[in-house]
């Protein structure tokens, strides 16, 4: 937790989808590729929207330390879209899981480096106003 409401909730939101991407590894479905991959886009998706959330939030409180944390995002944004377009009904299951693997792994560090040190700048900003 960050200690930012909006923000925290936003976080809970992107582990729990990536949740349910980790159940449908377990579940037997036929179809399982396709399933996966429509939960990879609305994780993707998701994350458009709190990217989009946390870079308001720095432009309204002048965070100096905004176009670095922009510039990871959209770096971050552009590995996975390639990453997702380089797979097909054909790719193995284990790559599946390595990806979200990765991505769990990049939010989760993403979450305690930059986005705590741009909650604590804004927390002290919001408590001078
Ligand atoms: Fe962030």
């Amino acid at each position: 937790m960050v200690g930012l409401t909006e923000v925290d909730a936003q976080h809970k939101e992107l582990f729990d989808i990536a949740t349910e991407i980790f159940e449908l590894f377990n579940a037997h479905l036929v179809d399982k590729y396709d399933n996966v991959m429509l939960v990879f886009d609305k994780l993707k998706n998701y994350a458009i929207l709190h990217f989009a959330h946390e870079e308001e939030l720095m432009l309204k409180y002048q965070y100096s330390g905004y176009n670095v944390h922009f510039e990871v995002h959209q770096q971050f944004l552009e590995t996975v879209d390639s990453t997702l377009l380089g797979l097909n009904e054909d790719t193995d299951e284990e790559i599946l899981k390595n990806i979200l693997i990765f991505v769990i792994e990049w939010i989760s560090d993403h979450i305690l480096k930059m986005d705590k040190a741009m909650a604590d700048s804004i927390k002290k900003l919001q408590s001078k106003s």
